[in-house]
């Protein structure tokens, strides 16, 4: 019997209802594999627990998360609470205190789901971003210097180390190495002198070990511009958390919209637990509505399995996933159709129980 703990923070807005979906997908898949058992455990933290308590999570939170194998989350962020305390008491808190330092994104077209780009094809949409994940431009460090003054004047610093470089452009030469597919870096030596600059070395130092992988380098604005123009260009790519960030929406976006989009933040060395979630955020404008898309969320199940080793139950939630985009019969609003949020999570399901007697 294979057993995991997960961690369960639906979180808000519509994080609660994607994140339903994808345990129904979990417990399904526990259903028909009698080898494994999941437990999980929910958390109600978030921006309703803030209005109560005064904090996003209870004190000891991230103690207590670290007793599990993953952690499922929905996400953050709810009007009445400003952004900024509500990511940082939560999302951010989990990413950086489990050093969760590669976020994993992928861009990928996945069968029967319809691009905004033209000639769009489930070949020439195919990469996995990894996004550094616990410092970079995200590193929180700054000052507040003569508030309401005329001099005001605010510092966001960026913090670019050697180590925090290192790792993650090491993490992605060796996603490339492995799949054989090029790696791009995405920078921007040209403006940002200190950080970027750095960056380009790093990418360069690190590449020489790796001589087997086809690399190269593209500022960000320009990346930007080839996401939508020539997206075939990229497999893997490196890039900082803030331009992680950006390129990954364009990423949704390119590949059927926010609702798809999943990621994993991973710390690859196993000390602490990874955390699955969605790229989306809380969408404050459909939430309590019900038409939520839930298969960012089911996605970001897959790759929750992937992490826990059940391979092959990974490929059947995508597969069930592609069956849905094929199959078109229950589909949300954003892509077109009429169904709710569970009634999609149910057909997910229904393909899953189908997939599976297939092998
Ligand atoms: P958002 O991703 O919540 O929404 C952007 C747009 O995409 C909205 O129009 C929304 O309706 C649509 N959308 C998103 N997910 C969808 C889904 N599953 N199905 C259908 N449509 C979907 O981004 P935002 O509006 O910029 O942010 C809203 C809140 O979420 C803010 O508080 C923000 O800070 C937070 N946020 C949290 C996370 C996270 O927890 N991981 C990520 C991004 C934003
Ligand atoms: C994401 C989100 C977060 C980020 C926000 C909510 C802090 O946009 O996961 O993409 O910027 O990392
Ligand atoms: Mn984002």
């Amino acid at each position: 019997m294979r057993e995991f703990r997960i961690a369960v923070i639906p979180g808000d807005g519509i994080g609660t209802e994607v994140i339903r979906e994808g345990v129904k997908v979990l417990k399904c898949i526990e259903a028909l594999d009698k080898e494994i058992k999941f437990s999980f455990t929910y958390f109600p933290w978030g921006c309703e627990y803030y209005l109560k308590n005064g904090e996003m999570m209870e004190a000891d939170g991230i103690e207590k998360l670290k007793m599990f194998d993953a952690v499922y989350l929905g996400a953050v962020g709810a009007p009445g609470v400003p952004d900024h305390i509500s990511l940082w008491g939560l999302l951010l808190k989990i990413r950086k205190s489990f050093d969760q330092y590669v976020n994993l994104r992928p861009v990928k077209l996945l069968d029967g789901v319809v691009s905004p780009l033209k000639d769009a094809s489930p070949q020439n949409i195919d990469m996995i971003v990894v996004r550094e994940n616990s410092e970079g431009e995200y590193a929180g460090l700054g000052e507040w210097k003569n508030a309401g003054l005329e001099n005001e004047t605010v510092y966001q610093t960026g913090v670019f180390s050697r180590r925090g470089t290192e790792r993650v452009m090491r993490y992605a030469f060796e996603l490339a190495r492995s799949e054989k597919r090029r790696l791009t870096s995405v920078s921007k030596g040209n403006a940002l002198n200190y950080s970027m600059v750095f960056w380009d070395k790093m990418f360069e130092e690190v590449g020489r070990e790796y001589p087997d992988v086809e690399i190269n380098s593209v500022l960000v604005d320009a990346a930007s511009m080839l996401f939508v123009m020539a997206p075939e260009r990229f497999d893997i790519v490196v890039t900082s958390n803030l331009f992680g960030d950006i390129l990954t929406d364009l990423g949704a976006a390119i590949s059927g919209g926010m609702g798809i989009a999943a990621g994993a933040n991973i710390n690859p060395e196993r000390k602490y637990p990874a955390m699955f979630e969605p790229v989306h955020g809380s969408a404050p404008d459909i939430a309590g509505k019900n038409v939520a898309n839930p298969a960012g969320a089911v996605w970001s199940a897959s790759q929750m399995l992937d992490y826990l080793g059940e391979t092959m139950w990974a490929q059947v939630v995508l597969k069930a996933l592609e069956k849905l985009f094929l199959d078109q019969r229950r589909l949300t609003p954003d892509m077109g159709g009429h169904a709710s949020t569970g009634e999609t999570g149910d057909e997910i399901v229904r393909n899953i129980r189908k997939i599976k007697s297939l092998y």
